[in-house]
């Protein structure tokens, strides 16, 4: 990944060499907590990228003439040393840091034991990235959430062991045959890339969670791999099943309101408490897509959440809640139904009824992880619930990791959205930070499907996903050319000719897949049943999975205006919910998310839809063609294997690019019977 520590080309190491002090001071390092890693990465990364040795003592304070970085949480320093000597007390939150290179020192010191790691991983890649620039600053998270969920499956059958649901990079890291793994050396490894991203705490296993994770057994294992997250600063979080008095107990019911169910969880949940101590807490997918949840026994969604919040909460832990609940069996028939509208029809009557430890978990937008959504009208609605926004490294539509996507700016789009909450600024960053509505809990969840491949997810760029999410949940507004060049950096080395190529491919593939996909904001049109990989037009309609695009031999697009169509428009507070009711002020790339229109209909570009479906299939797959010749001309600039890898991805990319290209148009084509005026599309 991005933490290879590679050496720095000779004569810049060698320039600055005596810029970096030779003396490391550590304050109250245990072994197997944070503040020991940093001191074992600071070895490694000044070894790596330096070719430094540095003396390690394990008390002191600044002062004496020799050079020294000081590595201590803020609060030991100070009982140490006494104040520090800056402009002014540095303000630090949970999480936060103070990072100070001017004077011929080090200083970093952290709100806690992890922020110090975090401040040292940054200092690594300051050097790592040739940055000797001497500053001074203090660096807050902007949310306390920052999660990774894994979709890890505890599964043994003929063909799957350890599978991972949605995962594209071979089997799970910490699963197989029913059980953890014994050797979690990987595990191991994916800490350091996590807590180097300051993400603090992982979910292991499942959203569809297999209530077998709560064995003895397998409650002991799970305490093996918070062994292995804890000296890093990451916490481990379980996917519970709701069902599991049943499937694992020998209750006969899991109401939530049933006292011996009530009595089960609460024993339940501090037998895991009793095995890992400082686990973060929970996450729960409850009543979607087959999963066991309250409204089985009529019982309302707070209140089934509310059941293992309150044992949670005993521990100190966090319930997260998702959202993502819907009927997917809907009937298609109905074009008043709308899937988009569940989670707010789920969920508004509910807020402020949640224990304080609940977060409700909310995808980006109301389908799911689609090319272009506009984002959830759910974060508009929970006032008096903490919320985070769940997000995927994972490519799950997005091309599965053999197409080049980077994420980030998509995401930016989302988060930078103004939902206008009673006509004030309201940015879905700040809803799911919790400033907007003064929540103290709140943050983000990302879905990262790494596994067993060595390249971790099965792509080498993908990699800038995983790191990219790290640097948004610290800071939403981390400019995405920013974040790929620092990761390229990190990644391949200073060359400037591989950051400038690798940032162009990367901020060419959104829209270019989003060209050569789904346009319009007709949704990803990748095949919904099985695969979800692929061009299958056909899939979204007719079914009772609510992903449809109602195309007809006339027209497509889902009407969700208030007037005519499913109303889920009106989901958001005036000021958007107006602009998207409108065809003439909804802009072209939401136009059919919103409205159904004729294919003839003419866009702001002055396209009819039907050409524009042509032309964009034609630019995307072109700009496909670009990104071999740019890769190739990376070639010996970096090494031999990692570009061999990519260019067998990137080639199959350009070639699966002119697949999606004709079958979608085609699709199209023969739907509407309408001509490409270029007289490329039916006619041969
Ligand atoms: C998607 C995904 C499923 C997953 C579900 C979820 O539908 O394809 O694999 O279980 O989302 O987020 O719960």
């Amino acid at each position: 990944g991005w933490l290879r520590y590679a050496p720095l080309p000779e004569k810049i190491a060698k320039c600055h060499a005596k810029s970096i002090p030779s003396q490391v001071k550590v304050l109250g390092a245990t072994d197997g907590l944070p503040l020991a890693s940093a001191v074992n990465e600071l070895k490694l990364g000044l070894r790596g990228i330096m070719g430094k040795e540095v003396d390690v003592h394990s008390e002191g304070c600044l002062g004496d003439e020799t050079p020294t970085i000081l590595l201590s949480t803020l609060e030991n320093y100070v009982s140490a040393c006494g104040e520090l000597d800056a402009d002014e007390p540095p303000s630090l939150e949970e999480d936060g840091f103070y990072f100070n290179t001017k004077d011929g020192n080090v200083v970093i010191l952290g709100s806690n034991e992890r922020a110090t790691l975090y401040g040292t991983f940054e200092y690594l890649s300051r050097l790592a990235q040739a940055n000797f620039e001497a500053v001074e600053y203090v660096d807050n998270p902007e949310a306390n959430i920052r999660w990774g969920n894994h979709w890890d499956n505890m599964d043994y059958t003929s063909s799957t062991h350890g599978s991972v649901e949605r995962g594209y990079a071979g089997v799970s890291i910490f699963f197989q045959d029913n059980k953890i793994r014994s050797d979690l050396s990987r595990v191991a490894q994916y800490a350091r890339l996590l807590a180097s991203i300051r993400l603090n705490a992982i979910v292991i296993n499942n959203v569809n969670a297999n209530p077998i994770t709560l064995t003895d057994e397998n409650l002991e294992g799970v305490g093996r791999i918070a062994d292995l997250f804890r000296p890093y600063g990451v916490q481990v979080a379980l996917s519970l099943n709701f069902a599991s008095p049943v499937e694992l107990g020998d209750l006969d019911t899991f109401d939530p309101l049933d006292e011996d169910v009530v009595r089960w969880w609460d024993d339940m949940i501090d037998t895991i408490y009793g095995v890992v101590p400082d686990l973060a807490g929970f996450l729960n997918k409850a009543n979607s897509e087959g999963q066991p949840g309250p409204l089985t026994y009529n019982r309302t969604l707070a209140e089934g959440a509310n059941m293992m919040a309150r044992p949670t909460a005993r521990h100190g832990g966090i319930f997260m809640f998702r959202a993502f609940v819907y009927d997917h069996h809907l009937d298609h028939r109905d074009w008043y139904n709308d899937r988009a509208n569940a989670a707010v029809e789920f969920f508004q009557h509910h807020d402020g009824e949640f224990e304080e430890n609940v977060v409700v978990q909310i995808k980006y937008g109301p389908i799911d992880f689609q090319v272009r959504e506009p984002p959830s009208t759910l974060f508009a609605h929970l006032r008096d619930t903490p919320m985070a926004i769940e997000l995927q490294v994972t490519q799950e539509y997005l091309g599965q990791q053999n197409h080049l996507f980077y994420l980030n700016p998509l995401w930016r789009e989302i988060l930078d959205f103004d939902l206008r909450v009673d006509g004030e600024a309201s940015y879905v960053r700040d809803a799911v930070s919790g400033k907007r509505f003064g929540h103290k809990l709140g943050g983000y969840a990302a879905v990262i499907n790494v596994g067993m491949d060595r390249n971790w997810l099965g792509s080498h760029l993908a990699m800038s996903n995983l790191y990219g999410y790290g640097r948004i949940a610290w800071d939403s507004q981390s400019d995405s050319v920013e974040v790929i060049e620092d990761w390229t950096r990190l990644t391949f080395g200073l060359d400037r000719r591989v950051i400038d190529t690798i940032a162009e491919m990367s901020m060419l593939s959104w829209p270019m897949y989003e060209n050569y996909t789904g346009n319009l904001g007709v949704q990803t049109l990748t095949d919904i049943l099985h695969t979800h990989y692929g061009p299958n037009p056909a899939s979204q309609d007719n079914n009772g999975w609510g992903q449809w695009t109602r195309a007809n031999e006339h027209s497509i697009g889902m009407d969700r205006t208030v007037w005519n169509g499913t109303g889920f428009a009106g989901q958001y507070p005036a000021e958007v919910a107006e602009q998207f009711e409108h065809i003439e002020t909804t802009p072209d790339n939401l136009l059919l998310w919103f409205h159904h229109v004729p294919y003839t209909h003419v866009l702001k570009s002055g396209n009819t839809v039907i050409q524009h479906f042509y032309d964009a299939h034609y630019d995307g797959a072109e700009a496909a063609q670009t990104l071999v010749p740019m890769w190739e001309s990376l070639k010996g600039r970096i090494d031999e294997e990692r570009h061999a890898h990519m260019l067998r991805r990137l080639v199959y990319q350009t070639g699966h690019a002119i697949v999606w290209r004709d079958a979608v148009n085609y699709f199209y084509h023969n739907l509407s019977g309408i001509e490409d005026e270029a007289g490329r599309v039916g006619s041969h």
